[in-house]
């Protein structure tokens, strides 16, 4: 085909580069960060603690949690500069395009003393002020489209609670985030952290193995993430159930919509590259939908028409010879919009779950000496060697 023959940046053109970060079983739906089953981080762990475990390789102990989660509070702040980038974006300037710009410009603000300090140390501190402040660029791109003020970080307040703080509290008064909310948002940043060598993380590699700054790097990979076949999905999945809610198809009308081959109509949420069974995530958003619903207490009419979708989909031939079972995105938005998050913010908030994985594996391919600049090849496919014709004798 015309595509990129291979996508394993840095290690020559095998076909895939090694790795030690995540395992993908897509035949038997398994998933697993540095070896532990995604259902046990799910259930026992919370996104800070999984930020670690992806990029250090092992649980941190008490004293490297405590360590990790004060450069987190610390590194929230942006400097007073950034809002003048802010207020250089039309108040309707898409949230994505926004937090690849900053997540840029942030390396355009050195911290002071970042030149004195050791290899590890510098980049642990990069590793959090990415973590942390993609938070804070999100809650700004957010307040700024509503022609909200900014709010800053509370420094008491712990990573998730810290974030719905930025986006939700008013000068005036402290939006304090129930325990289900947070946990919910917890349970989705977590979900999100790493999955080897999608479309966003190949990019991160790509742009690394140039040996562009880490912050450069996943700038690169939020613009990846943004299409629609890939993190844009789970805003595309809302759109897709409102469109059949509101327009009166019939679950069963979509499936055969999706099924029309003349028909660009897809079942967004559905379908995966690797998996060829029910993504494991997907399996516990599920899950997770009816517990955070009601628990708040929300009657969505969009998780109804999500479970017909899924039923129908999951009995018909199409699918199942293509082996196509909801993703991680299929039940995402459901979770995010019963918690407030605005649709347009959807795809953001994967960002901020990707941001540890994508510095995971930025820094397995930074610390490997073998590791070779990006160079994929092409299979020519043009015209042979061709005299070239000046202007007046052309046609
Ligand atoms: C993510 O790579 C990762 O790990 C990504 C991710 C991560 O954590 O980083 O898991 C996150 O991006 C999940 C995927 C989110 N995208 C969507 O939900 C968009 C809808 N899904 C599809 O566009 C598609 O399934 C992809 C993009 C996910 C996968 O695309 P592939 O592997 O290139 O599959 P394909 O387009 O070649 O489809 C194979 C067949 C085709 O039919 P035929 O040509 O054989 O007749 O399956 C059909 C497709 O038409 N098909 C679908 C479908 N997905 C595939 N038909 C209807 N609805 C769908 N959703």
């Amino acid at each position: 085909g015309t595509g990129l023959i291979t996508l394993d940046p840095g290690y020559g053109n095998t076909g895939a580069c090694t790795s030690a970060i995540t395992f993908i079983d897509g035949e038997k739906g398994i998933l697993r960060y540095r070896g532990i089953p995604i259902e046990q981080l799910a259930k026992n762990s919370t996104f800070v603690e999984v930020a670690w475990l992806l990029i250090f390789g092992r649980l941190p102990s008490q004293a490297e949690l405590d360590d990790f989660r004060e450069r987190l509070v610390r590194s929230a702040p942006l400097h007073e500069a950034f809002k003048h980038h802010f207020e250089g974006f039309l108040v309707d300037a898409p949230p994505m395009a926004i937090l690849s710009a900053m997540v840029n410009t942030i390396a355009c603000f050195p911290r002071r003393g970042a030149e004195s300090e050791s290899p590890e140390e510098n980049f642990l501190e990069n590793a959090a002020q990415l973590i942390s402040k993609v938070r804070t660029i999100a809650a700004y791109s957010y307040r700024r489209s509503m022609g909200l003020p900014f709010i800053y970080p509370d420094f008491k307040l712990p990573y998730v609670a810290n974030f719905l703080h930025m986006m939700f509290s008013t000068p005036y008064e402290q939006h304090i985030a129930s325990r289900e909310v947070v946990d919910a948002l917890n349970l989705i940043l977590l979900l999100h952290a790493d999955h080897e060598q999608n479309c966003s993380t190949s990019t991160v590699r790509m742009v690394g193995s140039s040996q562009a700054n880490i912050y450069a790097s996943c700038a690169a990979a939020v613009g990846a993430l943004w299409g629609p076949l890939h993190g844009g999905a789970n805003m595309a999945v809302l759109d897709m159930l409102e469109a059949i809610h509101k327009g009166g198809i019939s679950a069963a009308k979509a499936v055969e919509m999706a099924k029309d081959p003349n028909d660009d109509f897809r079942l967004m949420g559905f379908g995966h590259r690797v998996y060829k069974n029910f993504d494991p995530r997907a399996r516990i958003l599920k899950q997770a939908a009816d517990k955070v619903l009601g628990q708040l207490g929300v009657n969505d009419p969009l998780l109804d028409v999500a479970r017909q979708l899924e039923e129908l989909a999951l009995e018909d031939s199409y699918f199942v010879e293509r082996k196509l079972y909801p993703n991680v995105d299929f039940y995402s938005g459901i979770i995010m919009r019963a918690i407030g998050i605005p649709t347009n913010m959807f795809t953001v908030i994967f960002a901020i779950g990707r941001m540890p994985g994508w510095i995971a594996q930025w820094k397995e391919q930074h610390d490997d000496s073998k590791a070779r600049i990006a160079r994929p090849r092409q299979i020519y496919t043009g015209p042979n060697e061709t005299e070239y014709v000046p202007i007046d004798k052309r046609k």
